[in-house]
């Protein structure tokens, strides 16, 4: 072909783009944004933190893309010995990839290949229902009324078929926090028994996030794991980051598992924004903000809900939240409905404050409606 009849064939196949993409445009026009809520609405479903990323990681996150083409490889050991330093231990204690879940799908099925996994009827199960699929079993020990952890119980299920016990704490979707205490009491007694995980995702969310967390007794040497993700506090759901504290021993039975690895912008943003104080501060203070409003609301609205250390709060609507989830939605409020045979109680999540300020001007509407 001549390279006059290129440039013309060239331009028509352009010309032919352009038009692709005013119809394109036109579709973008009504279509929901390829990231993050569509304009106008309250994305309070999801338990997302809007107050993030922190300026240090979005710098960090905006000068990796340039760097795109190179295998993160090494950053990922500066990540892991900035985990470790914090907690104490080394970084063989510590797996990063992309995001908490997928770790906690590889803790369920290294452990579950080997046993019966243990947990509640009521808890963020993801990674259980991820291993059930594939033919783990599992057995599911009620809350008590109070939808607190029922921890003799938990432990008297222990059975030498047992290979893994696990609490989410503070728990999804309730906000509960266990006293440290009751929680180190727990770990340490099962954990004689079995391998305990704690899904720690809120924990920097509660107010004493040391005291609270188990990490110590992993330190001294306990069969204990922990996970932990940079989607809450930090706010970068959607860059997908997370880890896993555990002894030696046990990283080494997860690290076969796990399949996501990390991407070199999420490194960046987590190494940059890991030990930003002034950003973890702002970040958890915007939340309690948030989680107070909510709770003043839901007692003008003469309902309940139960106390949080989280970014979400669990309300008893007093009627089924099915409806008030979609009435909510007709008001482009996104809460979550039903869980289970839980059916008067539906989470709000912390987002923006003028979305959660519709939230609560909402609420008593809607249940009267
Ligand atoms: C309790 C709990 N654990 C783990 C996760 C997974 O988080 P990620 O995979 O974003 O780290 C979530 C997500 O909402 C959660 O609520």
């Amino acid at each position: 072909m001549d390279l006059s009849r290129r440039l013309l064939l060239g331009a028509a196949a352009g010309g032919a783009a352009l038009s692709l993409a005013k119809t394109a445009s036109a579709a973008e026009a009504v279509a929901p944004p390829l990231l993050g809520p569509a304009p106008g609405v309250a994305r309070l479903g999801l338990n997302e933190n809007p107050y993030g990323p922190a300026p240090s990681a979005i710098k960090a996150m905006t000068e990796a893309l340039s760097t795109g083409a190179y295998y993160p490889g090494g950053g990922i050991q500066r990540l892991m010995e900035m985990i470790a330093e914090r907690h104490g231990v080394t970084p063989d204690h510590i797996i990063v990839s992309s995001g908490s879940g997928e770790l906690l799908n590889a803790i369920a099925l290294a452990y579950g290949m080997k046993g019966t996994l243990i947990s509640t009827n009521l808890f963020w199960d993801a990674y259980f229902k991820f291993a059930e699929d594939k033919g783990v079993k599992t057995v599911r020990v009620p809350l008590k009324a109070d939808y607190s952890h029922d921890f003799v119980a938990m432990e008297a299920a222990i059975t030498p078929a047992t290979s893994l016990i696990s609490v989410c704490n503070p728990n999804n979707p309730t906000g509960i926090l266990e006293k440290a205490a009751d929680i180190h009491a727990f770990a340490k007694a099962a954990s004689a028994k079995t391998t305990v995980l704690i899904d720690e995702a809120y924990i920097e969310l509660s107010e004493q996030p040391v005291s609270n967390s188990v990490v110590d007794l992993i330190r001294a040497g306990h069969n204990i794991a922990i996970t932990r993700t940079f989607s809450k506090i930090y706010g970068m759901a959607g860059i997908r980051v997370g880890y896993v504290i555990s002894t030696p021993a046990n990283i080494a039975k997860i690290r076969p598992y796990v399949m996501g690895g990390m991407n070199s912008v999420g490194l960046a943003g987590a190494v940059a924004c890991y030990n930003d104080e002034p950003f973890l501060t702002y970040s958890r203070a915007k939340i309690v903000e948030a989680r107070e409003m909510v709770m003043a609301a839901v007692k003008s609205a003469g309902l309940t809900a139960l106390p949080s250390a989280t970014n979400f709060v669990w309300v008893n609507v007093g009627m089924n939240a099915n409806i008030v989830r979609e009435r909510m939605e007709a008001k482009k409020i996104l809460i979550r409905g039903v869980y289970g045979t839980h059916t008067n109680w539906s989470r709000v999540s912390m987002g923006k404050l003028p979305d959660v300020e519709r939230y609560c001007k909402a609420l008593p509407e809607v249940i009267r409606a």
